[in-house]
């Protein structure tokens, strides 16, 4: 496909108009931990795309006489001049691929369903809102995207060159980015949808996301990426995401939980050993972080409920588990788990898996 609009003529309107677009986090099964170039993911990642965390982005827009970007950024309606820098650079990026942003003036307005005092990175939802609303303009006055494959691709495109994880949050349920042999429609420049529906046992997954601390971490996700190019253990760690994504891909088309299991902490524990590992290293867990892991795996053992924990580039715990374990979790994370999180907080999301 070619994401470039080709019809430079003017836009068909000239009072002012209106784009709504929402678009969820991502939680990373198989970890995008390493890039190259202009936003190329050094090996393919999956997630599960959380429903209750989302980002809601506005644009109302209007012609404009003379070129070049011009936006008003706010969030949650109050003027943000950092955030409006950003997307006047991300803008500047992707104009090429959206030429009627030289001739717009868009005030956009975002906000988010999750309180501003967890520490979620919210890079994937923003990202991944704030184009499909761009998608969105071009397919109401350009006539193209018409098709929903067409329209998620491009959406998935330019979001990755905004943040390489929003790639993946335009699909629902699950997603997949970069290439790999599995899937011949996989590619390094665009998320794809499962080419499988998730086993029952997945659908409706549970994730609750425990806030151990809600401060700005220490190294951005960014900034750890860069580090990957020079890390000893690189090449090791390439091979194995691409394997630990054959096996999950496997487990989650035939529902089977303890494979499930094993990849995913095991996903998660390699991440933040590369942090630990690159140099300079550093560390993103919090003492609250390893407390809870061995808690969860302890309940594991003794109850045998098939529960399993995977983290960010960060110190707050994502905690994995189905549908009809939920009561009983549920109760384990009030008991024991809570504790440990910063004013007791946590949230509970889910995978939807008939959106
Ligand atoms: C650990 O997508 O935030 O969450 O592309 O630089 O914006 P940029 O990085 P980002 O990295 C996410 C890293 C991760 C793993 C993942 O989501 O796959």
């Amino acid at each position: 496909m070619n994401f470039k609009l080709n019809k430079p003529e003017l836009l068909p309107f000239k009072k002012e108009e209106k784009v709504i677009k929402q678009s969820p986090s991502n939680i990373a099964l198989i970890k995008y931990w390493g890039k190259k170039g202009n936003q190329i993911p050094a090996n393919p990642s999956l997630s599960f795309t959380l429903s209750k965390s989302y980002t809601e982005t506005e644009i109302i827009y209007y012609p404009k006489k003379d070129k070049g970007i011009s936006i008003e950024f706010l969030f949650e309606g109050e003027k943000n001049e950092q955030f409006e820098q950003k997307i006047i650079i991300y803008l500047e990026k992707i104009i090429e691929f959206f030429p009627f942003l030289n001739k717009l003036r868009l005030k956009i307005n975002s906000k988010n369903s999750f309180p501003h005092s967890t520490g979620i990175a919210s890079s994937a939802s923003s990202m991944s809102a704030l184009a499909l609303c761009l998608c969105e303009i071009e397919k109401k006055h350009y006539g193209t995207l018409q098709n929903k494959e067409d329209f998620l691709q491009k959406a998935s495109f330019i979001a990755r060159l905004g943040s390489g994880s929003a790639a993946r949050s335009v699909f629902p349920y699950a997603a997949t980015w970069g290439e790999f042999v599995e899937n011949p429609a996989s590619a390094d420049e665009y998320a794809s949808p499962l080419l499988f529906e998730l086993h029952p046992v997945f659908k409706n997954y549970r994730d609750a996301i425990l806030i151990v601390s809600n401060k700005t971490k220490k190294v951005s996700s960014t900034a750890g990426h860069a580090l990957m190019p020079k890390h000893p253990f690189a090449k090791a760690r390439f091979k194995q995401a691409k394997n630990n994504l054959k096996l999950l891909l496997s487990a989650l088309k035939t529902g089977n939980q303890d494979t499930f299991i094993e990849i995913v902490e095991n996903e998660a524990l390699t991440l933040h050993a590369l942090m630990m590992s690159s140099n300079p290293g550093y560390i993103l867990m919090e003492p609250g972080t390893l407390q809870i892991i061995e808690k969860i795996r302890q309940y594991r053992q003794k109850t045998g409920i098939k529960l399993c924990f995977t983290l960010d580039a960060g110190p707050n715990v994502h905690l994995l588990y189905s549908i009809n374990d939920s009561d009983k979790v549920e109760k384990f994370i009030g008991k024991e788990l809570s504790a440990y999180c910063e004013n007791n907080l946590w949230i509970k999301d889910e995978i939807k898996a008939n959106t």
